[in-house]
């Protein structure tokens, strides 16, 4: 589903951020990225939705390499990969449902004012993503209003109406209160398996990688430290790999 090889970064500083890293996400596999700060989980997730243009490297999605496309051709490759934030980034004073319908608005172009410009059908299936992430009695409130916890589901939420098959998610639980954390972790799982989503999620505690990724890779100075898949690692060789390698 999405393949990726020898994914470099050089910044303009000179700065080494990501190096010669493969990654392979399946559909309808959760994958957590681990690793400490500055090790490149960022620069991972941007060069794949191609916010920054790798050195080198490629990025493979449904047969087709990312990396040199630009243009309308990139823009199409990239509809069916929605990103996820530590903050959701919502719209403040639209409401919860325009924020959602509001994912759907790259699959038909143009500008869009309130629900003008986007067909009947995407503003029902809006709150049908709301009720999937157990936020239907929300949709009229103002998204400034909502709880951290709230807003991430809203967010989740609104990249479901960009119907993707590949979900990046960086760090999306990282300003929840433990309990708001599962909740996330557990939507993103079912998301995986009930949609077939393939998901990459970077995280920095260990037991909710344990407890919800199929495989974990460890990221450590740009490069890829581990890549092991969860059911073969007990909990404490996960803590140890990251320690060891990723930290
Ligand atoms: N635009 C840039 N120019 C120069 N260096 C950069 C740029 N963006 C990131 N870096 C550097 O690249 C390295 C990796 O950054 P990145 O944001 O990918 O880390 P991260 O693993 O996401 O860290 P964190 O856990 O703190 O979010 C860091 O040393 C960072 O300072
Ligand atoms: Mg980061």
């Amino acid at each position: 589903m999405l393949e990726v090889h020898g994914l470099t970064m050089r910044f303009p500083n000179g700065k080494l951020a990501l190096a010669d890293f493969d990654l392979t996400v399946g559909a309808g596999e959760l994958v957590g990225v681990l690793g400490g700060n500055g090790s490149g989980k960022t620069t991972l997730l941007r060069c794949i939705t191609r916010m920054l243009t790798p050195t080198a490297g490629e990025a493979w999605f449904n047969g087709v390499n990312l990396v040199p496309l630009s243009g309308e051709r990139l823009r199409q490759a990239r509809l069916s990969l929605a990103m996820i934030w530590q903050h959701a980034a919502l719209v403040r004073r639209r409401s919860v449902v325009a924020n959602v319908a509001s994912g759907a608005l790259g699959r038909h172009g143009g500008l869009w004012t309130a629900f003008g410009g986007l067909p009947m059908s995407e503003c029902r299936a809006a709150y049908r993503y709301l009720d999937q992430v157990g936020l239907a009695d929300l949709a009229g409130q103002r998204a400034g209003t909502l709880s951290g916890g709230q807003a991430q589901r809203v967010a989740i939420a609104r990249a479901l109406a960009q119907r993707p098959k590949v979900l990046l998610a960086d760090e999306p639980v990282a300003s929840l209160d433990p309990e708001a954390a599962h909740d996330i972790m557990r939507l993103l799982r079912h998301l995986s398996k009930n949609e077939n989503i393939a998901v990459l999620c970077v995280l920095h505690q260990v037991d909710l990688a344990y407890e919800y990724a199929d495989r974990v890779v460890g990221i450590r100075d740009g490069r890829m430290a581990f890549d092991r898949p969860m059911h073969d690692l007990p909990r404490d060789a996960v803590r140890q790999l990251y320690l060891n390698e990723a930290a």
